[in-house]
């Protein structure tokens, strides 16, 4: 039986929790999708040895690195709510850079398949919002996407989110889309007070 680990953060149909060093077959799993993989690799998943030596180790690190307060988080559907209770369904992410300062955070979000078009990539990253400017006295939240992940992109905008710039990074691989750019958008602390409605 898997190790309980307790929630970071609970939405109305969502729970989620730290990955553990038993979850490398989830992580696998989801990046074996070409579909999910598309806009991130050409749609190449990431050899299973690569999530276990490197990937996972890495995620569990950042736990280390930053308290537990940020990192990767496991995304799971909540019993009450849907017909696969307790389904893992992807994941979201909260991170500084490397080396940056803890106040700016990238936003991020990989989700399986059978998960998509329901909202839950906004209700899981409108929770992440919320926490990070309420608890975690974040300043600045962005996100970058490729100009072509329209998907993508209408999350960030759903969540407020402000397109500041559109880039184009040299790739010895490039993909299809990525002469189209990718794309970032912030949303700061006192955008985020001022826009959600008042509790
Ligand atoms: C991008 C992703 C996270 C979206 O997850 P999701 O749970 O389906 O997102 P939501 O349902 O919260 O919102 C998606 C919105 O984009 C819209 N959308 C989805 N695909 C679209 C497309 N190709 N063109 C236009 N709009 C699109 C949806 O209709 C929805 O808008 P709505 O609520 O107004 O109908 C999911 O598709 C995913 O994990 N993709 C693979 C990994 C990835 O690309 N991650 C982002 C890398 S930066």
């Amino acid at each position: 039986m898997k190790p309980y680990v307790e929630p970071y953060l609970e939405t109305e149909r969502l729970t989620l929790r730290r990955f553990t060093a038993e979850d490398a077959d989830l992580l696998i799993e989801l990046d074996s999708d070409p579909a999910v993989m598309r806009y991130l690799t050409g749609g190449k998943p990431t050899p299973p040895e690569e999530i276990r030596e490197r990937y996972l180790p890495r995620i569990l690190a950042g736990y280390q690195k930053w308290d537990g307060k940020l990192g990767l988080l496991a995304a799971h559907l909540k019993p009450a709510h849907e017909r696969d209770p307790g389904a893992f369904i992807g994941w979201f992410i909260l991170r500084p850079k490397p080396e940056g300062p803890l106040d700016e955070v990238e936003l991020g979000y990989r989700l399986r398949q059978a998960a998509w078009g329901r909202g839950y990539a906004t209700e899981g990253s409108r929770a992440l919002l919320d926490k990070a400017f309420t608890e975690l006295d974040v300043r600045l939240v962005w996100a970058d996407t490729m100009f072509v992940n329209r998907g993508s992109r209408h999350v960030m905008e759903k969540l407020g989110m402000t397109h500041v710039d559109t880039y184009f990074p040299d790739f010895d691989d490039p993909i299809e889309g990525t002469e189209h750019g990718e794309v970032r958008y912030e949303i700061t602390a006192e955008q985020w007070f001022s826009s959600r409605p008042a509790r």
